[in-house]
């Protein structure tokens, strides 16, 4: 974790921002995404199976939009390791969401980079759009808001992560439209680089 001078670390928080995970329904993969677990699990020799932590993980939650411990229960037994190590990986990625999300999550980074060129004005100004709160999810179910560490995009700061991708150089100005371009035409107004719409 990176520390700046007039980030204020006690607020929202990501980690204390987020309960402990429901117990949820009775989990079990569907077999599709059982099938693809298995494929990748056959990369691994036998005995490092846990070694696809992350990817059964994403399959859980891709299946149940977010991971209950019924489901790291499942993923445990998936890849034969303890539940206690899944809640481990759950707990310190936040691209794991332990209660049901919107259906676009907006992670904000908070760190260095992000921090110093208005991370945190960023956050304010989504807070103020969205009428939501660091941690919380709109009445609608549309979005989510979290402010999270370092997502690796650092020269193109500040950073706001997009479910699976991420929005760069975003100015608080550009708050409001990024809200209302994701509500009509969802990722298609993202900039991240790795979507091949590098403009400078
Ligand atoms: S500091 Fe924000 S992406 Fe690295």
């Amino acid at each position: 974790m990176s520390f700046h001078p007039l980030m204020d670390y006690g607020r929202a928080h990501h980690k204390s921002s987020r309960a402990m995970a429901d117990e949820g329904p009775a989990f079990a993969y569907t077999p599709e995404h059982l099938a693809t677990l298995e494929d990748i699990c056959s990369r691994y020799p036998p005995e490092q199976r846990k070694s696809a932590i992350l990817a059964a993980l994403y399959l859980a939650q891709r299946q149940q939009g977010y991971v209950t411990r019924n489901a790291m229960k499942a993923v445990a037994e998936a890849i034969r390791c303890t539940t206690a190590e899944v809640e481990d990986v759950v707990s310190f990625y936040t691209m794991f969401y332990q209660r049901p999300v919107g259906r676009h999550v907006l992670q904000v980074c908070r760190t260095l980079s992000c921090a110093l060129n208005g991370a945190e004005r960023v956050t304010d100004e989504l807070q103020k759009v969205l009428g939501i709160a660091p941690g919380e999810t709109t009445a609608d179910g549309q979005f989510s808001l979290f402010e999270v560490e370092c997502l690796g995009a650092c020269d193109r700061a500040p950073v706001v992560g997009v479910n699976d991708h991420w929005h760069e150089c975003q100015r608080p100005e550009d708050a409001k439209a990024l809200v209302e371009g994701l509500r009509t035409k969802g990722a298609a107004v993202l900039t991240g680089c790795h979507l091949h719409k590098e403009t400078v």
